[in-house]
């Protein structure tokens, strides 16, 4: 195993708490760096097995906190567009300048890899007509996606022969994790039918969200870390299944369907300009040896379902602070525990 010393940023999170198991158990030891910001939302105990924490802001990254890692994982940062226009200048420092002070640092340590996790929101609204791949027009629109697109353009003059950096864009994630996340479409559309047993779309149901499950997240990281640099040297990929794009009203059939007696409603009153179909061509045939995604929206209703009984999902919790990321840091911040630079305060 040539890149034995995975570090993952942000495995504290929705996703890293899926990653690092997998990793664990096909044989790398993996560092967890994260500061911590949803450490009380674990509805789940956690299963990471690491070999080393550091708990940390990534702005305050350093070289010695990557000596003797071979490959970087990533996933750190404020995730999604809610929290991203909390504060703009927030998210550039975090999500922008935080990673690339990360790579700096970990090519100066001399890690040999550097997996950014972009995501799909840099391509903004898009012509549904075609589904757009990697070489697509970028229209970041929000300050979440103006970051990640900034980073990629920025990490793609750092790529050189000893240090690979490659950037997955998944889509929208969906999926059972110990740190679950129900501000996300397709996760929310299954809580809101098991606990309420109604799904109400402020939209007509129209726009196209291109889908992708948490566990195929996970094998197209594992993919770029087997894969021969050359396949995915300074490549972007969309992370998703060859049938990945569904309409917002497909999501919610979807939904209603695994609870009986669920009814749908359509208000229409608000109209999403969002809209966009991807391909995900590219990492299902150039990383095709290394990357076989194996889920789809049904099974990961069906995994939800079970998941949502062994939480105990009720009204509390799904209305409540612990599963949705703006909840989650505002509390944090009106009581002190993160000041408004989202630092964490020493007691
Ligand atoms: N979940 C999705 O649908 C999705 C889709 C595409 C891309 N992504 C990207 O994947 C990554 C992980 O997403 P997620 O859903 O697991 O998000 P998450 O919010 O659950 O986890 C992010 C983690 O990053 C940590 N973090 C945030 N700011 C930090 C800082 N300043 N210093 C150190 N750690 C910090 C948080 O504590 C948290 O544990 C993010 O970069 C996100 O943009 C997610």
């Amino acid at each position: 195993m040539e890149l034995k010393n995975i570090m993952v940023t942000g495995n504290l999170g929705y996703i890293g708490n899926v990653l690092v198991p997998i990793l664990a158990e096909a044989g790398y030891n993996v560092v967890g760096y994260d500061i911590g910001y949803y450490d009380d939302c674990l509805l789940l105990p956690t299963e990471q097995k690491l070999a080393k924490q550091i708990k940390k802001d990534i702005r305050d990254v350093t070289v010695e906190d990557l000596k003797g890692i071979d490959c970087v994982l990533h996933l750190a940062g404020l995730s999604n567009d809610p929290l991203g226009e909390l504060n703009e200048s927030l998210t550039e420092d975090i999500n922008y300048k935080g990673t690339i002070k990360l790579a700096e640092c970990a090519k100066e340590a001399g890690v040999k890899r550097f997996i950014f996790t972009s995501s799909q929101s840099v391509y903004g609204i898009s012509d549904t007509t075609k589904e757009i791949d990697e070489a697509g027009k970028k229209n970041p629109i929000t300050a979440y996606a103006k970051a990640k697109w900034n980073s990629e353009c920025v990490l793609h003059d750092m790529c050189s022969d000893d240090f690979t950096i490659a950037y997955l864009r998944p889509a929208t994630a969906y999926g059972a994790s110990p740190n679950q996340r129900l501000d996300i479409v397709f996760n929310q559309f299954v809580a809101y039918a098991f606990v309420e047993n109604r799904i109400e779309i402020k939209s007509d149901g129209a726009p196209w969200r291109p889908m992708t499950h948490v566990k195929d997240i996970c094998a197209a990281f594992l993919a770029c870390i087997k894969a021969p640099k050359e396949l995915i040297r300074n490549e972007a990929f969309n992370v998703g299944t060859s049938d990945n794009n569904f309409t917002v009203r497909m999501l919610a059939e979807t939904a209603q369907k695994y609870v009986p007696g669920t009814s749908l409603t359509f208000t229409g009153e608000h109209t999403d300009s969002r809209s966009y179909r991807v391909s995900s061509e590219k990492i299902l045939t150039r990383l095709a040896d290394y990357y076989q995604p194996e889920w789809n929206i049904e099974k990961g209703a069906d995994e939800l379902m079970n998941h949502y009984k062994e939480i105990g999902l009720d009204e509390e919790i799904f209305k409540g602070w612990k599963c949705t990321r703006l909840k989650c840091i505002k509390k944090k911040v009106d009581e002190g525990v993160l000041d408004t630079e989202l630092r964490m305060v020493e007691k």
